[in-house]
């Protein structure tokens, strides 16, 4: 399965987001991913529907938007009526979370479950047949630029296992602390979407650090065979 690159504008200048999101699709972005948050389930604010509508006009790669929000399911319309490709909820906010993932599926939306880095794999089990991805918050939600937790890379393993247990291909996605030092480790572990905002926006050059932190990725995913002259005879 090939590597996505999912750079987070939340650190890019809010003021030059056509800029950011341009530069990062010259370094071949596959996704542009935007953190929505609301002050109540995490301690930051960030954007709505309306930056979503606009950073839609002028994006060529698909907008996958996560959710830290509470009462998601009063949003989702609007996100997917902004431009959403896919969106992802956090389990911790959601007592019905099977009605809210089918209610993103049937606006025509991709269905992400996120789960904060202290919540049990064990939350997905009843809902893994039906989502469309995973996402594994490998820091906890509200901030770019924390350090990833190394817990994060086992509960990668744990999430892909308990998806082809349900029969489901879907993707995990891997968000927080990532880098081009990390990045092979959690692809190894079955990660295949891979958010990185510091990383990439927190560098005089975001086109060449997507470009870099890909190649990283794509390494890890597709081991390069050793040449025939290598074997020993
Ligand atoms: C954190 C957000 C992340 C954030 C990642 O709450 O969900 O998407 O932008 O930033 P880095 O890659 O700097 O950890
Ligand atoms: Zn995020």
């Amino acid at each position: 399965m090939s590597v996505l690159i999912a750079p987070s504008i939340l650190s890019a200048d809010f003021a030059a987001l056509g800029t950011a999101i341009a530069a990062v699709e010259r370094g071949g972005a596959d996704l542009i991913h935007v953190d929505v948050m609301d002050g109540h389930f995490v301690p930051n604010i960030t954007i709505g529907p309306p930056v979503v509508a606009s950073i839609k006009r002028i994006a060529k790669v698909p907008l996958d938007v996560h959710l830290m929000i509470e009462e998601p399911d009063r949003y989702i319309d609007a996100f997917a009526e902004a431009g959403a490709s896919m969106l992802s909820v956090h389990v911790e906010v959601l007592p019905h979370l099977h009605r809210t993932v089918h209610a993103i599926k049937a606006l025509g939306v991709r269905a992400g479950v996120v789960l904060n880095p202290s919540t049990p794999v064990g939350a997905l089990e009843e809902i893994a047949a039906d989502v469309d991805y995973v996402l594994v918050m490998s820091v906890n939600p509200g901030f770019g630029g924390q350090s990833f937790i190394p817990r994060s890379e086992p509960k990668v393993r744990a999430v892909r296992a308990l998806l082809d247990r349900a029969g489901n291909a879907a993707p995990v996605e891997i968000d927080g602390g990532i880098d081009r030092t990390n990045v092979a480790r959690v692809v190894s572990a079955g990660a295949s979407i891979i958010v990185a905002g510091s990383a990439v926006f927190h560098t005089p050059d975001p086109e060449l650090a997507t470009r870099e932190l890909k190649a990283a990725a794509s390494g890890a995913a597709i081991p390069v065979p050793r040449p025939a002259r290598d074997v020993p005879s």
